[in-house]
């Protein structure tokens, strides 16, 4: 497949997300009974969009909409055409569910694709998915669009963490598609079994599907000898590939605009942001059949950023998810911020737990991490630590450092915050 970046120019991209988003609207006004009566009662007509601006007139979509609509209340094509269906994890409450048509689908696997390839991929390598498979979009979504590019596929799917290494020595894949806190537990495992991660053949490495900082790509770069890019998405509107880093290029991820109009709005108010401030990315789909989805809030906060290597904007890296914010007496705090300290601390390992509690009406936060190696430096490393995030972070908490492998590791997503002060 020869990868197609696209519009050529900013006025070209204009154009057509203009008339893809107004088929987007009468699609959605005519064929979803949601929209039909989101748009009524909100006082707007598809006619109402003149230019793209003119989005910010129509109501936005929530987590709250899908979730009303369960199972299939939000597709907007017969079930007949629907030829996948995926659906969220839903710790609380109903999953979400989505669907797509085969054109859907097509488009898709089109679009990572091209994240693969703007991640360095080429035909002829193999591609290790490490994504879990099945009802999460990862698995599936890597796998189709590396299929698309002329990879071969390795559906390992997420788990069996020894047998994950063991194929990456035997099949000696170019690309690896991963979370980047799973990829550590593979890290872990590659050095226990006394393998140099470093010497493997992977090169390139597609991360998303959770927040990860720069200086954990840095972690990630130096271990493997791999260049590690991100890549964004959400089920909601449509799966990873929304958006995709350039190897070598600008950081932060470039949102595929010719199929992704990207807002950002106060999460407070819902005002429109200009490009380069702070907060929540909204997305509203250009080419979607199934499921066309109009300002959806994503809860991601982040910024625009000037398109470099293409005419489509570029996101920066999201900060964090307007749900993991924590407000520890009255700071905001994010995992990422954590992360970031965990990761100045030579001592300690890449891994780590926020466990939030309340015992005496005041908030309490413990830092539960891991030593690199258990040297008895255990407790200046966890001193260094709580000094990093008194300073930088701005909120006291006790670091507790346990042995080498003592956190639980996840194969999907990893779960950074226990809040003790809910239950
Ligand atoms: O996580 C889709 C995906 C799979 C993306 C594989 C990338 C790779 P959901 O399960 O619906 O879909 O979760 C979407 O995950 O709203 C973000 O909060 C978070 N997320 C996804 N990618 C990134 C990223 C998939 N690169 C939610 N950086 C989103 C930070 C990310 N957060």
């Amino acid at each position: 497949m020869t990868v197609d970046y696209g519009p050529a120019s900013a006025d070209e991209l204009r154009a057509l997300q203009l008339k893809r988003l107004k088929a987007t609207l009468a699609h959605a006004a005519a064929d979803s009974p949601h929209y039909r009566r989101a748009f009524a009662d909100a006082g707007v007509h598809p006619s109402d969009l003149q230019s793209l601006d003119d989005i910010a007139r129509f109501p936005f979509t929530t987590k709250a909409d899908l979730r009303a609509q369960y199972p299939f209340g939000m597709f907007a094509v017969p079930m007949e055409q629907v030829s996948r269906i995926h659906a969220s994890s839903g710790t609380t409450g109903k999953p979400t569910v989505v669907g797509y048509t085969a054109e859907d689908i097509r488009i898709w696997a089109e679009l990572i694709a091209r994240s693969i390839h703007a991640a360095g991929g080429r035909p002829g390598m193999k591609v290790h998915v490490a994504y879990g498979y099945g009802l999460f979009t990862g698995g599936l979504g890597a796998h189709y669009g590396a299929e698309a590019l002329g990879c071969t596929v390795i559906p390992m799917s997420g788990g069996q963490t020894e047998r994950q290494v063991q194929l990456i020595c035997d099949f000696a894949p170019e690309i690896i598609m991963v979370t980047p806190s799973y990829l550590l537990a593979i890290l872990d495992e590659f050095r226990r079994q006394g393998i140099d991660p470093a010497a493997s053949s992977l090169r390139y490495g597609i991360f998303g599907a959770e927040p990860w900082t720069e200086a954990m790509r840095g972690e990630i770069e130096s271990a493997f000898n791999l260049k590690a890019t991100d890549i964004y998405g959400l089920s909601e509107v449509m799966g990873p590939g929304v958006a995709q880093e350039f190897v070598g290029g600008a950081p932060g991820p470039t949102i595929w605009e010719d199929h992704f109009y990207p807002e950002i709005v106060d999460p407070e108010t819902g005002a429109v942001l200009p490009d380069g401030e702070e907060g929540e990315l909204v997305f509203t789909s250009l080419t979607k059949q199934a499921l066309p989805i109009i300002r959806y809030r994503t809860r991601d906060l982040t910024r625009l950023l000037p398109g470099i290597e293409t005419p489509m904007r570029r996101m920066a890296k999201i900060t964090g998810r307007s749900d993991d914010m924590l407000i520890i007496r009255g700071v905001n705090v994010f995992p990422t911020q954590i992360e970031e300290q965990v990761l100045k601390c030579p001592g300690l390992a890449p891994h780590f737990l926020i466990e939030v509690s309340r015992p005496d009406r005041m908030d309490e936060v413990r830092i539960k991490v891991e030593a690199r190696a258990a040297d008895g430096g255990e407790a200046a490393h966890g001193r260094l630590l709580a000094a990093y995030v008194k300073e930088v972070v701005g909120i006291s908490a006790a670091v507790e450092v346990g042995a080498p492998g003592s956190l639980p590791r996840s194969a999907g997503k990893a779960a950074r915050v226990i809040d003790l002060r809910q239950r």
